[in-house]
């Protein structure tokens, strides 16, 4: 086995030796297959350390992949992160080929809501907007206002003309922004299977056996672990704060992986570890990608009729400043 010095300097912090000896030539294989498909790997903040360091052209938040999607000039997207990522950026580049590794990687939100969920809804509270967490289907989003991401939910809440807003579908991310607006907030009982576990509680005993923490949460969690933090942004949000604070030691309250790819950015950072893993983002792997763009597998589309509906939901959100 032999390591290129190339896949060297990008893992060297990370992995040890004989991880990296693995990787690399799977690793060099992707960068040829990138070159010979004018292709880009957008990678979502919870991806492992060996695709987020070893292969990524770019990294960031759902927000930050959607903007990253609408503005590349790669002729193929591949999507490392969950099916509804992968979605949004079709939904965006409609011209582009848009793969994602394993079509199995969904998301317990996606999978709470339909759009004729939202239909009844409508009928209830007819004078409510719609705003939508990009964590859904295409169908779900195109049935909706306006979309919104964990980084942009209470701007975008506040952009809209009405005063009621029915919040989708994660229920603690809607509770949250409820806490950041005077708009009444209709809440639907979605939530993340990652971080509904993490308890307040839990975040407690890290701060008495960790004098000093600093405990930053993702707005997925419930609100008694939010009530415990120093700090409540999305994953982006949760990195600048890291690397522009640099605590001593810090809790980040999201997937496991969060931490093994900022500790390179916050080398003077201990990290306590809780361990919750996302079964869907870790759905993507090396040998997945290599895959994908060898053999152009799995191409994600989306019905035009559907599209047209959720690219306007999208793109008003991207046009929100
Ligand atoms: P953000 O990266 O947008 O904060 O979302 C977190 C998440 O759970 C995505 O699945
Ligand atoms: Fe969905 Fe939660 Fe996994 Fe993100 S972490 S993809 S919200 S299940």
């Amino acid at each position: 086995m032999t390591t290129t010095p190339i896949v060297a300097t990008r893992l060297g912090d990370v992995l040890p030796s004989i991880e990296i000896a693995v990787a690399s030539p799977i690793i060099e294989e992707i960068e040829a297959l990138k070159t010979e498909r004018n292709a880009i790997i957008l990678a979502h903040n919870y991806m492992t350390p060996d695709i987020y360091h070893g292969v990524a052209d770019l990294t960031g938040d759902s927000l930050a992949l959607a903007h990253m999607a609408a503005d590349t000039d790669a002729d193929v997207i591949v999507m490392a992160g969950v099916h509804f990522m992968a979605e949004t950026a079709k939904i965006v580049s409609p011209h582009k080929t848009v793969l994602i590794p394993d079509l199995r990687a969904g998301c317990s939100l996606a999978d709470s809501i339909t759009a004729t969920d939202i239909a009844l809804l409508r009928e209830r509270y007819p004078d409510a907007a719609v705003v939508t967490y990009v964590n859904t289907s295409a169908e779900v989003k195109a049935a909706s206002d306006i979309t919104c991401t964990s980084g942009n939910a209470v701007k975008v809440v506040e952009s809209m003309d009405s005063d009621r807003i029915i919040f989708l579908p994660d229920q603690y991310l809607g509770q949250w922004v409820a806490t950041q607006t005077s708009k009444e907030i209709i809440l639907w009982h979605g939530a993340c299977e990652v971080h509904e576990r993490f308890t307040g509680a839990e975040l407690r005993e890290y701060r008495m056996l960790n004098p000093g923490v600093q405990i930053i949460a993702h707005p997925e969690c419930p609100p008694d672990v939010l009530a415990e933090a120093d700090f409540v942004g999305s994953t982006a949000g949760m990195i600048e704060w890291v690397t522009t604070a640099t605590p001593d030691k810090v809790v980040m309250v999201t997937e496991c992986s969060m931490a093994d790819n900022v500790t390179v950015a916050a080398p003077t950072t201990e990290f306590v570890r809780p361990c919750n893993l996302c079964p869907h983002m870790k759905r993507i792997t090396l040998d997945g990608i290599r895959d994908a763009l060898r053999d152009m597998q799995f191409e994600v589309t989306v019905q035009p009729d559907v599209a047209t509906g959720a690219r306007r939901a999208v793109e008003r959100m991207l046009a929100v400043p």
